[in-house]
């Protein structure tokens, strides 16, 4: 499935998704992801960031809170267009632009660094949109981006779960299977049962690597791997957010840290 095929999947899924995301249905990344990856994130105060796949802007604007002047692309329009709608009515500086993230429309060595949340597992190109964050950014730039965990969220897997429910295991298989595209049909788990009949699921073409692929395609670019993140619910969080209990059975995200070396 090439970019454009994807950049539909996700126009269809746009609307409804800042919707949900919106109203709080999006748990794991409101309580557990984009703090993990905040907290991971160097000082950007006063950097000029690009954030690649931004989906409906609610994480750039968290990184463009730190001080830091963002750009932010998606390849949705309806996604761009909530995220420019946010900016009309609490402006944080963000300029959204439509844009593939293999063929960002920037000059080479045009940012401090790049940020990517949970879209390089989605993009159909990886190689080529590492490659591109690599070029646009200045030399000792960093690019961090997270992505689903390559170990933990292969293309099968199921949470094996106790008499009342919590998480005690977690079966997977089909690590090795890369895939090109194949769609997976789910709704964000905090949606009500009782209102998903209703509601479309969002259908997501995904693109699974290996961990050892993404290392060799990090390097491939020209990247130095600087580091990696895991995020896992506390004790406290996973019993105030039970969605999120999962991630202390193994994690669900995976966190990396790039950098362009000057
Ligand atoms: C899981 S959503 C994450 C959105 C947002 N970063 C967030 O954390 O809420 C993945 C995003 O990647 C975008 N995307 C997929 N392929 C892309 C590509 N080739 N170039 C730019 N964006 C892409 C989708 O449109 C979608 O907004």
């Amino acid at each position: 499935m090439d970019s454009v095929a994807v950049g539909a999947y996700w126009e269809a899924n746009a609307a409804e998704w800042t919707r949900q995301s919106r109203a709080g249905l999006d748990v794991y990344r409101d309580a557990l992801n984009t703090p993990a990856f905040l907290a991971m994130l160097p000082l950007v105060e006063g950097l000029t960031g690009l954030d690649i796949g931004c989906g409906e802007g609610t994480n750039t604007r968290q990184v463009a809170a730190r001080a830091a002047k963002m750009t932010a692309v998606d390849i949705a329009p309806t996604f761009i267009a909530h995220a420019e709608a946010s900016e009309a009515a609490d402006p944080r500086g963000i300029d959204y632009k439509v844009a593939d993230a293999a063929l960002l429309p920037f000059d080479e060595a045009t940012f401090d660094f790049a940020t990517a949340f949970m879209s390089m597992m989605d993009v159909a190109d990886q190689q080529t949109a590492l490659k591109e964050a690599f070029r646009v950014l200045k030399p000792g730039g960093f690019f961090q981006f997270s992505i689903l965990h390559p170990c933990f969220v292969p293309p099968v897997r199921r949470n094996i779960r106790s008499a009342n429910g919590e998480p005690v295991a977690v079966e997977i298989a089909d690590y090795f299977r890369r895939t090109n595209g194949d769609v997976d049909t789910w709704h964000f788990s905090s949606l009500p049962k009782e209102e998903r009949e209703g509601i479309e699921p969002f259908r997501v073409p995904r693109f699974h690597r290996t961990m050892s692929d993404w290392v060799s395609m990090c390097v491939a670019a020209g990247f130095a791997i600087e580091a990696f993140g895991e995020p896992m619910a506390d004790e406290a969080l996973a019993a105030r957010e039970p969605v999120v209990a999962d991630t202390r059975i193994a994690p669900i995200f995976l966190h990396i840290r790039l950098r362009k070396q000057g």
